[in-house]
């Protein structure tokens, strides 16, 4: 008996990559309940783009610069979506806001990684922002991307201390350290159905407690 389709999955990227690199190194486990179907960046000198193309994984850079409007950009960035029979957007590092029309059209079945404990901290500089408040918690989120930029229902959140020596670099190594073990197990919950978007909420689907209780963690350094 062929065990069932797994959903497909476009990661969409705009430069280093590394959450990428998680969400693919996940789904070589034979469980992981996700096929990569392909990465897709919006530089096509994201250094991982060139990864995930040495991986021999499906890749696509294409440039926003050559588009002239956002609607025409996310018009071809839908073509190749559907063609490629995606299911799940995975925004993985993709630093370019999306038009209403094409969130709507995703609502569901785009979700985001963002390196603060979302709502605190949209936007950019998070973790020089998180020290010049002096937070003493940190952390990162993943959540289904709504038509405000880091906004939208919260699926997991990951919680990392803030030492007192630290530099935004040492933080951000700490939070993205974090986002790699957090994301691979969000995107599970999602692809697998066991957390769904309700309006603006989230409802979770025979999620047992085990796996609402991995959703948050603490991760020392
Ligand atoms: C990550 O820290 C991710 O959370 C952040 O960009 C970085 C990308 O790194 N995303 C956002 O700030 C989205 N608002 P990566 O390319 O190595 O995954």
């Amino acid at each position: 008996m062929t065990a069932p389709a797994k959903p497909r999955i476009a990661i969409l990227i705009s430069g280093r990559g590394s959450n990428m690199q998680a969400l693919v190194e996940a789904a070589r486990a034979p469980d992981y309940p996700v096929e990569i179907a392909l990465v897709i960046a919006n530089r096509p000198d994201a250094p991982g783009l060139a990864w995930a193309k040495a991986q021999g994984l499906s890749v696509l850079g294409f440039d926003h610069k050559h588009y002239e409007s956002r609607e025409h950009f996310e018009g071809q960035l839908q073509n190749v979506l559907e063609l490629s029979r995606v299911d799940i957007v995975a925004l993985a590092g993709f630093m370019r806001l999306m038009t209403a029309s094409f969130v709507a059209r995703w609502y569901g079945r785009m979700i985001n990684i963002h390196p603060s404990l979302l709502p605190v901290f949209k936007g950019l500089k998070t973790h020089e922002r998180a020290l010049e408040a002096g937070v003493r918690i940190a952390g990162c989120t993943v959540h289904f991307v709504s038509a405000e930029m880091d906004a939208g229902p919260i699926i997991g959140q990951a919680a990392v201390p803030v030492l007192a020596s630290d530099t935004a670099a040492t933080l951000a190594a700490r939070v993205l350290a974090a986002e790699h073990v957090l994301y691979p197990q969000m995107l599970a919950l999602v692809a697998t159905g066991k957390v769904r978007v309700d309006g603006d909420k989230i409802q979770w689907q025979d999620a047992g407690i085990t796996e609402i209780n991995q959703s948050t963690m603490l991760v020392s350094p």
